[in-house]
């Protein structure tokens, strides 16, 4: 079969081989149909397994697959591919699957014989699933195509792939003024942000990275860390006892901070994790796995909330032996002030809390629909579960280290 492809000329890059092929710029740049029009000449010409990923998923319309269809349609590919509500099928064995990576980084795992991955909205990729996909993709000759519309400079995906690309890849940077087809509507929208703001004009259609989110809750907090080399990596003390913080959830992420309080002053934030749809067992695993001796294991109050058994997870955890206390109750203005204080003059392990610190970065204020000003209440996101964990560590955060020797590993009866 021939086919006739109109393509930006930019994006002729895709059709070589490379581990690692990045496209990133701009609203508008002809990304997105220009790697589902790659991707579907490809499987026409021979069978692949295509898994197109994405940070979150949570139905088949977030995903791809819609604009997969349209392009088959629009190529008059209609009668070589059979479009199923959660697949696509080449008639000649290839197939495209749909998957969230934040949801699934176990069964990430079983995608192993993909030929070409597909990460679209890039940007909002976390490290952990960089570090589960990565090693997923391993056929020999698979590729990882990632699409992006860049966000902070300190992301992780921008990091990895525009700052430190690895050796084989091919980093290219698009534009509006790359696509030949660029919609005169959209034009129009450029040219007004560009009069009303310059800044956003440069990220939003540009490309540019920001340094800061609109409504950013903790970015003076942490600009401020970092300038004071605060957020690096340092070498963890084992013996120092942890206390961790956590924010539960179960569709929602668990998010667990894990922090060091070091006599005369010293916080040292040294590890994070966040999972969900996992049993309390599974972060109990983990928690005993990581090898560091622990204090307190601090709750949410909704820890003390009982299920349908009658038993709450504080309860479950507390049968468990766990050291477990509840967070004390403090409105979130006030939980935001005392982790302002905390940031100011915490340490913070780089690569371990390299998930929880992109959360904080993108935890921000709600815009009042009404006024369209930011709103004293901070937006419920996928990034308000590490920031609320974080929170409850500034509040809870027990300094007393005189009582430490005490309350380790006799956790039940030490509970307060
Ligand atoms: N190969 C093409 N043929 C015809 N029109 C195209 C082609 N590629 C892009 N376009 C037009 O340009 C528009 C923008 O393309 P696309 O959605 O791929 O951009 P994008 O870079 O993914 O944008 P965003 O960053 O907003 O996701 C499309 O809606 C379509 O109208
Ligand atoms: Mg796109």
């Amino acid at each position: 079969m021939k086919l006739e492809l109109d393509f930006p000329e930019k994006l002729d890059f895709l059709f070589e081989p490379s581990r690692y092929k990045i496209l990133y710029g701009g609203r508008g740049s002809g990304k997105s149909w220009g790697v589902a029009r790659a991707l579907i000449a490809k499987a026409v010409k021979t069978p692949v397994r295509v898994l197109c990923a994405r940070e979150l998923q949570n139905s088949i319309s977030d995903s791809v697959i819609a604009l997969l269809a349209d392009q088959i349609r629009a190529m008059d590919l209609d009668s070589f591919f059979d479009v199923q509500r959660t697949a696509i099928y080449g008639k000649n064995g290839s197939e495209f699957s749909f998957v969230g990576l934040k949801h699934n980084v176990t069964s990430i795992k079983s995608f192993e014989g993909v030929d070409i991955c597909w990460c679209e909205e890039g940007q909002a990729i976390s490290k952990t699933s960089w570090e589960t996909l990565i090693p997923t993709v391993r056929k020999p000759g698979s590729e990882i195509w990632v699409t992006f519309n860049p966000d902070l400079d300190t992301d992780e995906t921008y990091r990895r792939f525009v700052v430190n690309p690895p050796a084989n890849s091919v980093v290219r940077k698009v534009n509006w003024d790359d696509n030949p087809w660029f919609p005169e509507v959209l034009k129009d929208e450029l040219e007004q942000l560009k009069q009303k703001d310059i800044d956003a004009y440069l990220n939003v259609w540009e490309g540019h990275t920001r340094q800061m989110l609109d409504g950013a809750v903790y970015a003076n907090e942490l600009r401020k860390a970092q300038e004071q080399n605060r957020v690096r990596d340092f070498l963890i003390d084992k013996t120092i006892p942890i206390q961790t913080f956590w924010d539960l959830g179960w569709a929602d992420m668990t998010s667990i901070w894990f922090i060091q309080y070091i006599a005369g002053g010293e916080v040292r934030i040294v590890d994070f994790y966040q999972n969900c749809q996992k049993t309390i067992d599974h972060y109990v695993h983990i928690l005993e796995n990581k090898g560091y001796v622990y204090k307190d294991w601090w709750l949410p109050h909704d820890a003390e909330n009982k299920n349908m058994t009658g038993k709450s997870v504080k309860d479950i955890l507390m049968a468990m032996g766990k050291p477990i206390r509840i967070t004390p109750k403090l409105s979130v203005a006030d939980g935001i002030n005392s982790a302002r204080t905390l940031l100011d003059r915490c340490y913070i392990h780089e690569t371990n809390c390299a998930d929880g610190i992109q959360n904080l970065r993108h935890y921000r204020y709600d815009v009042d629909p009404n006024t369209k000003m930011f709103s004293n209440k901070p937006l419920h996101d996928q990034h308000s579960h590490a920031a609320d964990a974080f929170r409850y560590a500034a509040v809870g955060l027990d300094e007393n280290v005189s009582t430490w020797s005490k309350s380790i590993n006799k956790p039940a009866k030490w509970v307060v």
